[in-house]
């Protein structure tokens, strides 16, 4: 179809900021409250797994771009002691990879009040900073797991680590960062034959396993919905060899995250990202390394919060960017609609 220009100049009704109540917290146009900060603290990563990064990586962000120890903590504090923010989730590209992140950990810990602290890693050089970790404050880990088989794993990450990425679970676990949470992308015709084996080793374990569906974040733009494994195909599977039941009935409507194995207390969770988007209940705000603020993984638009913050911007400033930011939230990701438009940014320098 031709478009037929008459004249009349597009204008996108852009959110009304005074329409915003007086709050201080991260409120949108939707009702929806942000208390669960994503920070992504490299976008460098040690494992190319296919599915998120060419063999060559990609183009790493400049370090003088990236946000310091301090001004990281700076922004966190504002997150949480102006924003009401609850959880805070440092990830990458690879967290770990980032030196001295045990002290942006325990500057976090340390606020009043505390937040919930969780890492979401890779696991490969886990093994050696679970201690430190667990001392630094963190609370607990998602360690992100595709197979179980070693030739496999070389394959879907380019890298032969998976020892140590189960030396890295078991480190997590023994140094109390638990619950261990395993994440696991399931990709039609390379790992889909793996939904019961990673229950039955995550249940083995101790960890608690979620399925997420693979979303369209990767820099090849290469994602196609047909090779996405769906939830109810990993919950068929699943279901030919255990018994779930919903974790809660109690959900208002949305289809259950959680379910219980063989009757509990163990969980598995299917994260239907892109078949059934939880958009409306979402509590996220994110922070990018370079110190870009985003009020979605799928968001167009970012808004800049590393210059004002280097321009000697006080917090209460940093603090109203960031409610404006919220404010204009979308309703939801669109994956399922046409038009589509892929965000730019890479899940790898997003933070997942
Ligand atoms: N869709 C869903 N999950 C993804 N991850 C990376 N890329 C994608 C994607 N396109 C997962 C990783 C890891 C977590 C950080 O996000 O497997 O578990
Ligand atoms: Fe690294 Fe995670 Fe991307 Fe794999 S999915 S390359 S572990 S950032």
């Amino acid at each position: 179809m031709t478009a037929v220009n008459l004249g009349v100049p597009v204008v996108r009704s852009a959110p009304d900021v005074s329409a915003r109540p007086e709050s201080p917290h991260l409120v949108d146009r939707f009702g929806r409250v942000a208390t669960d900060l994503r920070v992504s603290l490299t976008d460098r990563c040690n494992l190319r797994c296919t599915y998120c990064m060419p063999a060559e990586g990609l183009d790493w962000l400049p370090k003088p771009e990236l946000l310091s120890d301090d001004e990281l903590a700076r922004l966190v504090s504002i997150a949480v002691t102006r924003l009401g923010v609850t959880d805070v989730r440092f990830t990458g590209g690879e967290p770990l990879l980032r030196p001295g992140i045990e002290k942006v950990i325990a500057a976090t810990t340390a606020l009043s009040p505390r937040p919930n602290t969780s890492m979401t890693t890779n696991g490969i050089t886990l093994a050696k900073r679970a201690a430190g970790l667990a001392e630094a404050g963190l609370d607990r880990v998602n360690v992100s797991l595709d197979t179980l088989d070693p030739a496999r794993f070389h394959e879907m990450t380019r890298r032969d680590r998976i020892s140590d990425v189960f030396a890295g679970m078991a480190a997590a676990r023994d140094a109390g960062l638990t619950p261990v949470k395993v994440n696991s992308v399931l990709l039609r015709g390379v790992n889909d034959d793996e939904a019961v084996p990673l229950l039955r080793f995550a249940l083995e374990n101790g960890y608690q396993l979620r399925f997420i569906e693979q979303m369209p974040l990767d820099p090849q733009h290469g994602w196609d919905r047909s090779s996405m494994v769906t939830a109810e195909e990993i919950l068929d599977a699943l279901g030919r060899e255990f018994t779930l039941a919903p974790e809660s009935t109690d959900r208002g409507g949305a289809p259950a995250e959680r379910w219980l194995v063989d009757g509990g207390p163990a969980v598995v969770g299917v994260i239907a990202s892109v078949t059934r988007p939880f958009c409306a209940a979402c509590d996220r705000t994110r922070l990018t390394a370079d110190g870009q603020l985003r009020n979605c993984l799928f968001s167009t638009s970012e808004t800049d919060l590393r210059a004002p913050l280097r321009a000697g911007a006080t917090d209460e400033e940093i603090a109203d960017l960031w409610r404006g930011t919220m404010w204009a939230k979308a309703a939801g990701h669109g994956i399922n609609r046409a038009g589509f438009d892929q965000p730019d940014r890479p899940m790898s320098a997003i933070g997942g």
